[in-house]
């Protein structure tokens, strides 16, 4: 399967309950339904991956608007997961890109999030541009280690010739 086959879409009320199963299945950390019904709402942004019509990958963001130090608002990345047998394929590359274009064309100025310290995602984070800010200890409540490392990512706005060359295509 090429990555050209993955087709992303957005979060309905259809087909939340994909999103449900696929968290459950890769994600140490359950979620509530408060919490679904919340990414169906302003100030949340979610981007399915779709193999087939099934959801293969899926990134959940917290929209973060302008507060004190920081003029721009930001995406906080709450959950991304790709299914084991369709990882190394460029999904979570893809869901990562999507984000930044998002924030390109609504001129945000940070991705960030928390990961568990020892997770394999630390490395594929680092290879998507992201930095380890600091670390948290106490992070988590309910899973071992509770510790966390915050990452982040400046976005670069968009420049004007990037903006021609992507209209004239
Ligand atoms: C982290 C995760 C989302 C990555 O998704 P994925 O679709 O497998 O990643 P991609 O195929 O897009 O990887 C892109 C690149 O990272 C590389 N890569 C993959 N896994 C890696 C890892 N653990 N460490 C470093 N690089 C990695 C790939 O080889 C690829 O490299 P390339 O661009 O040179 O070809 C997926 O492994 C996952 O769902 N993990 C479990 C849940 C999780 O940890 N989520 C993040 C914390 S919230």
């Amino acid at each position: 399967m090429a990555v050209k086959n993955v087709e992303l879409g957005d979060l309905t009320n259809k087909n939340i309950n994909q999103l449900k199963l696929l968290n459950s299945t890769i994600l140490p950390i359950s979620y509530d339904e408060k919490f679904y019904l919340n990414l169906l709402t302003n100030g949340f942004m979610t981007k399915l991956a779709f193999f087939n019509d099934v959801v293969v990958g899926a990134v959940s963001c917290r929209i973060d608007p302008p507060s004190d130090g920081c003029e721009t608002s930001s995406l906080y990345i709450m959950t991304l997961g790709v299914l084991a047998p369709y990882r190394n394929l460029g999904i979570g590359k893809k869901l990562i890109e999507h984000l930044d274009t998002y924030c390109k064309s609504n001129k945000f100025s940070k991705i960030f999030l928390h990961v568990q310290v020892g997770s394999e995602a630390i490395e594929w984070y680092k290879k998507q541009n992201f930095q380890t800010e600091s670390l948290i200890t106490n992070y988590y409540r309910h899973i071992e280690p509770a510790d966390c490392y915050s990452m982040s990512k400046t976005i670069t706005p968009t420049t004007t010739t990037e903006t021609n060359t992507t209209t004239s295509k």
